[in-house]
């Protein structure tokens, strides 16, 4: 007799957890037989294949600058090699446009759009942040009070009269500017369906920054919504932030379709910059299967820098500032740092 978790019970008996969309098409068999909705235990091969030293980045093509050091096996399983500082700028503008982005709330979205924003600064770029979730928790992380804001991104999507400088703030660290959000934001969503070419709006507003920044990281709101298509579609690159967590695969199926979708039919220079793992806890096994089946999924995309859980990023929202201010020395102001030179050589400076 089946259990109550068996396949195609509704009602009380629906399991807990019900796929969340029609499995798409798979090229590999592997995939085929594990994808990534699929609940199934993982793969736990026994004996650890040697890997080619630095094949992924090879892959991705941004193996230039970077050296090894004797084959330090990092938390997702490969060699990790050492980031080097990026050559200093000699002049700023030409933007590339970043969207932190998953569907899934509460992986490390707003975080990330934080501290490598601010990691970022710290390598002398030039950084704007754009709160695009009507929670409004980036601008609230860096100190903003969502009641006493006179203009945010809202208004400069709806109102014509309103231009990008008159809402820019400072974030409060040195080389990052913020445009800000409130819960005035979710008006939008519903606004701006009547609009014309109204996936193209956030697009449009942030053209006078490309020439003033050197990136500008997007956070985006846990929804697939038309902001984030809004999102997207100004984007040239994606982050997805993970949770090193069983659930956070779930999902995943889902924003890689509609990340294609984007790419297909509004913005066909959007790529997937990288995998971010959040909240890693080495210390258990958990953590690092859901790693290693990172890895499987996404090659080369899962950044070799991965974010591990500590309390620490909890207190620094607390304190409106970024971990590397408020935690200057901590591990968790390093992991971002290393974030930012990985960015860098990834995608900014290649
Ligand atoms: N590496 C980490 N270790 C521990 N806590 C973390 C870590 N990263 C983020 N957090 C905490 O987890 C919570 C959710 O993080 P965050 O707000 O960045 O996620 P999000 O994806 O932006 O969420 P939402 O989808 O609601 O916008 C916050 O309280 C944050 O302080
Ligand atoms: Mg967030």
């Amino acid at each position: 007799m089946p259990g109550i978790f068996f396949r195609g019970h509704h009602g009380a008996n629906a399991p807990v957890v019900p796929p969340q969309v029609p499995p798409a098409p798979q090229d590999s068999s592997e995939e085929a037989e594990h994808p990534m909705t699929d609940p199934l235990p993982f793969a736990r091969p026994s004996v650890e294949e040697p890997v080619p030293e630095n094949a992924d980045l090879e892959a991705a093509g941004v193996a230039v600058a970077v050296e090894v050091e004797e084959a330090v096996i990092g938390p997702t399983g490969r060699p990790t090699p050492v980031f080097p500082d990026p050559p200093p700028l000699t002049s700023h503008g030409h933007a590339r446009v970043i969207s932190m982005c998953n569907q899934k709330g509460g992986v490390g979205k707003t975080t990330t759009t934080i501290n490598l924003g601010a990691s970022l600064a710290e390598l002398g770029r030039r950084v704007l942040l754009v709160d695009f979730d009507p929670q409004g928790s980036l601008s609230v992380g860096l100190g903003l009070n969502p009641h006493d804001m006179e203009l945010t991104v809202y208004n400069l999507l709806m109102e014509r009269d309103v231009r990008i400088e008159d809402v820019v703030v400072p974030s409060g660290v040195a080389g990052m500017d913020l445009l800000p959000s409130n819960i005035d934001l979710s008006a939008a969503e519903v606004q701006l369906v009547h609009e014309v070419a109204r996936e193209q709006t956030l697009q449009r507003v942030l053209g006078p920054a490309i020439e003033k920044y050197d990136v500008i990281l997007i956070d985006c709101q846990p929804s697939l919504g038309l902001l984030t298509v809004n999102a997207l579609t100004a984007s040239d690159g994606v982050i997805v932030p993970l949770e090193c967590e069983y659930f956070a695969l779930r999902g995943v199926a889902l924003l890689k379709t509609t990340i294609d979708k984007v790419r297909e039919r509004l913005n066909p220079r959007l790529e997937i910059d990288g995998v971010l793992g959040t909240m890693f806890d080495g210390r258990t096994l958990h953590s690092r299967e859901v790693m290693e089946r990172l890895v499987q999924a996404w090659g080369e995309k899962v950044f070799h820098t991965v974010i591990r859980r500590t309390v620490k990023f909890s207190d620094s929202t607390v304190a409106g500032e970024p971990i590397t201010s408020y935690a200057s020395t901590s591990a968790g102001a390093d992991a971002y740092r290393q974030l930012a030179k990985e960015v860098a050589l990834r995608c900014l400076d290649a």
